[in-house]
């Protein structure tokens, strides 16, 4: 996918995003129509979906692919970096970063990116895996930041049923 296609698909999430989430303060129906829209446009994504920070450790949100690891200590796995830096990781091969857990072998590369509320705290991680190796770029940072801020910090979330 060249950059320029991959910024029309992301345009096409975000457009279509601002549709469907823009007046929903349902959590976890956000999570799962964001994570829905985001795999039908970009089809390098092999599995995507949210982790909420829940007692000090990241908790699966909703998600689209095979079954997941439930939950995540912040020392562990490229989500938990994401969340003790509190910024994005782009990994180009899974295997190659000792902390990668690997929920499906199929996985070869992966965007992770943190996303917190409007006073700064850490919410959770959304996690995206490519079957592709180096799928994740600057382009993907870049939209998948602002969707995430758009949609989650924002507002004022109704059901999030997460203690932070
Ligand atoms: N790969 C992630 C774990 C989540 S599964 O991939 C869905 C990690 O290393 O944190």
């Amino acid at each position: 996918m060249t950059t320029e296609e991959k910024r029309q698909a992301y345009e096409r999430v975000s457009a279509q995003a601002d549709s469907l989430l823009g007046d929903q303060s349902h959590a976890t129906l956000k999570q799962m129509l964001l994570t829905a829209v985001l795999c039908e446009q970009l089809p390098y994504y092999f599995w995507a979906g949210f982790y909420c920070m829940h007692r000090g450790e990241l908790l699966l949100g909703a998600y689209v692919g095979s079954l997941p690891c439930l939950n995540i200590p912040l020392s562990k796995g490229v989500c938990g970096r994401a969340a003790r830096l509190r910024q994005t990781q782009i990994v180009a091969d899974v295997h190659a970063d000792p902390e990668h857990i690997a929920c499906d072998s199929r996985s070869n590369s992966e965007i992770v990116v943190p996303f917190f509320d409007k006073d700064g705290r850490l919410l959770g991680v959304f996690d995206a895996d490519s079957t592709d190796f180096d799928a994740f770029d600057h382009t993907d940072r870049q939209y998948l930041e602002a969707l995430l801020h758009m949609h989650f910090a924002e507002k004022q979330l109704e059901c999030w049923n997460y203690e932070l």
